[in-house]
């Protein structure tokens, strides 16, 4: 695939790709993926999204640690994560949860692991931090497009950075910034394929719910 793919392709075929190869990405790929990350909205226009791409051995290790620590919890008997879902069997979700262990079992050898981050103006509770997102996924989906237009393997998650004031050591980051997204970047081992959602019919209504 190459960056000439129409949006919409990219947009149908942008699945969570989590089983990526160790080859290194090269850099000006990656400036690229944060460049287009840079061109989303954002509330008031403030701009105050901060991109961390990480590529040091250590710190992926650290990074990767976390990680696991949460996937841990969410795979576990007490998580309250359903097993399956209207629109997605439990098979579906068995094959999801094992390229989910896989990606905790192999974050520290993917390649580089972005990591988007808001830059407030003071230190802030973990309620706001999380409010600060509606300003940073329009960033993270464009990352996520412009990866899947290049050929690279990405997923957005969230699981390793529920400890904050771990992640905060990890990244060196000011007491005002918080990471709200990680996404691990790579070439994919798999194959690409149309993501799977529901119909549209489903989920819209024309002038009012009902
Ligand atoms: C807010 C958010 C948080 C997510 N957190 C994680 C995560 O921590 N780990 C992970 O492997 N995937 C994570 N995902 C990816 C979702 O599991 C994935 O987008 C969803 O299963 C659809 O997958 P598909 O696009 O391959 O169909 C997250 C996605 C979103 C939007």
């Amino acid at each position: 695939m190459s960056e000439d793919m129409s949006l919409f392709d990219a947009m149908y075929n942008c699945r969570a790709m989590r089983r990526l190869k160790t080859d290194p990405v090269p850099e000006d790929l990656l400036v690229k993926l944060i460049d287009a990350g840079n061109q989303a909205p954002s509330g008031s226009n403030r701009q105050a999204a901060r991109w961390i791409v990480v590529r040091d051995p250590d710190t992926r290790a650290e990074l990767a640690r976390l990680n696991k620590v949460s996937v841990e919890a969410y795979i576990g008997p007490q998580s309250g994560r359903p097993s399956e879902l209207p629109h997605h069997s439990s098979e579906k979700r068995q094959r999801m949860l094992q390229s989910v262990m896989w990606q905790a079992d192999n974050m520290q050898d993917i390649p580089a692991l972005v990591i988007a981050c808001y830059q407030f103006d003071e230190p802030v509770g973990p309620g706001e931090a999380a409010r600060a997102g509606g300003s940073i996924w329009p960033g993270v989906q464009n990352v996520l497009l412009a990866a899947r237009a290049l050929g690279l393997g990405a997923a957005p998650t969230t699981l390793g950075l529920m400890d904050r004031d771990a992640v905060k050591t990890a990244l060196n980051l000011p007491a005002d910034m918080e990471a709200i997204c990680l996404i691990p970047v790579g070439y994919p081992s798999g194959n690409f394929g149309p993501v799977t959602r529901m119909p549209v019919e489903e989920v819209m209504r024309w002038d009012a719910w009902s």
